[in-house]
């Protein structure tokens, strides 16, 4: 099980857990799949810098091996007033649904991605990886220059071109499949939806830097169908999602583990940039929408009350359930053992594979 990057990394197995910012990675999740061999990481960028630098010192707590902190690259929002006027007006129908006060003041549509950085500088974490776009050169300097490593995401070969050459250490490469927001910066999302198996070779043959096959990876089989790719690693979001340590709301594991392959779509409807979640009736209601939705971070400020009032009232339908294609897959069993499951089911594929391999070199057929 060892790969280039579990050295680089200095961890056991090529298992990183995805950071799954708003709740879903806690400082249990992130410590627990550090200790079972992998790499955990928080999913930091909604986090105020307050927030990261007691979130680093509970996983510090509970683990001394490596972990990741993840932050978003920030993004100019072309939004115009009128579109987020129209916008407001159109959302007081699911407030009126929920109870709540017609429209609200906005609130700060994101955190001061320099402020976070400083944290996880002056904090030393092990791995910094980001998503939505590549930081300045200065920021990567910065962190190589204090023995972090540098983890990117991409969705196409020239995004993961431009990461090499900004300094990334390693690069996810983000599948179709993958739960949660899509990291294209280059393209438009719609022209970067290349599924994972298609994604990872072609990666694989123009970087240097080692690739982490993410999106729909559940199990063992996708972690050995990933290593004969040409992935040094995987990164697996959904699998975790209904795990005992996750900070995921009830409701969302809940549809998680009941629902199938075909269950999510993907939507700009909650937060104004791309994203696969399982389909709710605020996604479908949202697909008539005459205007422009505003872009990210602005529509995420404006959904931000109705997602919580619906969080509060266990209502499912107007919440964001982010989750991959793997779904039928998802289990609710503890971290560790889903860990542990994964390599297990692994070793005994690629000794099962091996065996194939036996039988042709001894004319047998196969
Ligand atoms: C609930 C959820 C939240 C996510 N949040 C982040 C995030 O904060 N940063 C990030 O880089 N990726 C995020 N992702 C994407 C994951 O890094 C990864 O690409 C995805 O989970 C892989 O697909 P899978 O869910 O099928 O395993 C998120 C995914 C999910 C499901």
């Amino acid at each position: 099980m060892e790969t280039e990057l579990t050295r680089k990394l200095n961890i056991q197995y090529p298992i990183l857990q995805a950071p799954m910012a708003g709740g879903p990675t806690t400082a249990d999740l992130v410590a627990s799949v550090s200790n079972a061999g992998g790499l955990g990481s928080l999913g930091a960028g909604y986090l105020s810098p307050d927030q990261i630098r007691h979130a680093i010192k509970e996983i510090k707590q509970r683990t001394d091996r490596p972990f990741g902190i993840n932050l978003f690259i920030p993004e100019p929002s072309m939004t115009h007033q009128d579109n987020i006027a129209d916008m407001n007006n159109h959302l007081d129908t699911f407030r009126a649904a929920l109870g709540i006060a017609p429209n609200p003041s906005i609130p700060k549509a994101a955190e001061s991605f320099e402020e976070q950085v400083q944290v996880v500088l002056e904090e030393h974490v092990p791995v910094f990886s980001f998503t939505f776009g590549i930081p300045s050169r200065e920021i990567i300097l910065s962190m190589k220059q204090r023995g972090i490593v540098v983890i990117g995401t991409a969705t196409t070969v020239h995004e993961a071109i431009d990461l090499e050459t900004a300094g990334v250490d390693a690069i996810v490469a983000q599948g179709s499949e993958a739960g949660g927001h899509r990291g294209t910066f280059l393209t438009s999302t719609a022209d970067a939806r290349i599924g994972t198996m298609a994604l990872v070779p072609q990666m694989v043959d123009h970087v240097t830097v080692p690739v982490i096959a993410s999106g729909g990876i559940m199990d063992g089989r996708g972690l050995v169908a990933s290593l004969a790719l040409g992935a040094s690693a995987v990164q697996m979001g959904t699998a975790f999602l209904a795990s005992a340590e996750s900070g995921a709301h009830a409701a969302h594991k809940q549809k998680i583990l009941s629902s199938g392959e075909d269950s999510t779509e993907v939507t700009n409807a909650y937060s104004g940039k791309a994203a696969r979640g399982i389909l709710t009736d605020f996604m479908k209601d949202m697909r008539d929408y005459p205007g422009t939705v505003p872009a990210y971070p602005i529509q995420n400020a404006l959904t931000r009350d109705i997602r919580q009032a619906a969080a509060k009232a266990g209502n499912p339908e107007y919440m964001s359930l982010w989750a991959g294609q793997g779904l039928r897959l998802a289990t609710d069993q503890p971290t560790a053992d889903i860990v542990k499951r994964s390599v297990e089911e692994a070793v005994l594929l690629i000794k099962n594979m091996g065996n194939l391999g036996c039988s042709e070199e001894n004319g047998e057929s196969m």
